[in-house]
């Protein structure tokens, strides 16, 4: 087999620098890339430094080269197509199957997946005429992933920005392993919640736990790649990048993380509930620092319930059909405590992982087993999170329907 074949599309904003990087991951890791760029993309970013980054010859237009039929060739060989930055004109030419150079001639002879990775100005992505044009291209199955929130060219800062080319490039490799050209979950809009909670005890001390967060971040990676709207509700998981195209919800303790997955859950589909949350918190929280006194002994610290959101959110649904999915931690009679507890909570999945010392909390990969309440098991041979994600998305892409 020969290395997968990458079209990179890069049309004219300021963001087009940020697809070097894009580039350049793509050719490290043994894909061969065309990069394709628009007249005014070399506004920004030459040709030299295209063709320099990707050892292949750059044009913009169908007349270089006519003898290969390049307008139609490209599109037919790639195995994926990303635009990035993908303009609002772009975007208007790609739904309307406007053709006029050499980039938008390719997304239409290409039967491989696409991704468009947008980036423009507020007022631009906000506008209806955008808004049509990306909900055109995800019913036609693009992965479409939405643009992050923060700095844009000049003073402004909103939503618009071109997401991490780091984050971009997991999406694509991402729907390049999956070789799907039809997103499973498009349309379809899912909560995660990931890492651990912390209980204040007082303004610089707080009772938490060591979820890294890792788990949950692959299954809201993943979940946008397969075409979903995705809500990351994220528990202290400072460090670990934003993914791309994933609406970010930083929360602290466990009734912060419940406000914000009910919020959420209000119109979602499905819920994946990946955190650990606290089962309990300090029933009082100092508002000085606990000084230690001496001669005393200490104040046991006394503690109260927290609410437990997966049961709520089994119990409650949101929508009917809505389809819930929790995590269990066991170090013990790990298939037998994860039976009890899918009852117990009510929800339609549990993946339950056996943890220790040295498995599972921070690592990159997972092994566990998927209970359905239906009496089914899925057992998840050992290896990256991402594909025991993958697992969970097929289980909840089967149960929607
Ligand atoms: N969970 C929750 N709210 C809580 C505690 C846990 O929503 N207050 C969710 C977690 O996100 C996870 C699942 O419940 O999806 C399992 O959590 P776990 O702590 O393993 O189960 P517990 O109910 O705490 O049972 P035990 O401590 O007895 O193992």
């Amino acid at each position: 087999m020969g290395k997968p074949k990458v079209v990179l599309g890069v049309s004219g904003g300021i963001a087009a620098y940020k697809a070097c990087e894009l580039l350049r991951r793509f050719t490290e890791s043994g894909h061969d890339v065309r990069v394709v760029p628009t007249a005014s993309a070399l506004h920004f970013v030459g040709a030299a430094t295209w063709s320099a980054l990707s050892g292949n010859p750059v044009s913009t237009e169908v007349w270089d080269g006519v003898e290969e039929v390049p307008h139609v060739r490209i599109g037919q060989h790639a195995d994926l197509v990303v635009v990035a930055p993908a303009t609002a004109d772009m975007l208007a030419k790609a739904a309307h199957g406007l053709a006029d150079d050499l980039l938008t001639n390719t997304l239409l002879t290409a039967r491989c997946p696409v991704v468009f990775a947008p980036a423009m100005h507020t007022e631009m992505w906000e506008h209806p005429a955008t808004q049509e044009n990306v909900a055109t291209l995800r019913r036609r199955g693009a992965v479409v992933v939405e643009p992050a929130v923060g700095r844009l060219t000049g003073v402004d800062t909103g939503k618009g920005r071109l997401p991490d080319p780091a984050e971009i490039f997991e999406v694509c490799r991402r729907v390049l392993a999956r070789g799907v050209a039809e997103p499973d979950l498009r349309g379809r809009h899912v909560v995660v919640s990931a890492g651990g909670t912390r209980e204040p005890l007082d303004p610089v001390r707080f009772l938490g736990n060591r979820s890294s967060g890792k788990q949950g971040y692959a299954l809201a990676r993943t979940a946008a790649a397969r075409g979903a709207r995705v809500t990351l509700v994220a528990a202290n998981t400072t460090g670990l990048p934003d993914p791309a195209g994933v609406d970010v919800v930083p929360v602290g303790t466990a009734v912060q993380l419940r406000e914000a997955v009910l919020k959420a859950a209000a119109d979602a589909d499905a819920v994946v509930m990946a955190a650990a949350v606290a089962d309990f918190r300090p029933a009082v929280y100092a508002a000085g620092k606990i000084k230690k006194k001496d001669g005393q002994e200490p104040e046991p610290i006394v503690l109260v319930r927290n609410p437990d959101i997966l049961a709520e959110i089994s119990a409650d649904r949101a929508r009917p059909g809505q389809v819930i999915v929790g995590f269990a931690a066991e170090t013990d009679d790990v298939l037998a405590n994860g039976r009890t507890k899918l009852a117990r909570k009510g929800c339609d999945l549990l993946v339950v992982n056996e943890v220790g010392e040295r498995k599972t909390f921070g690592s990159e990969e997972n092994e566990a087993v998927v209970l359905g309440a239906d009496g089914s098991e899925t057992p998840v041979p050992h290896g990256p999170k991402e594909a025991l994600a993958d697992t969970v998305w097929d289980l909840v892409a089967a149960r929607l329907g």
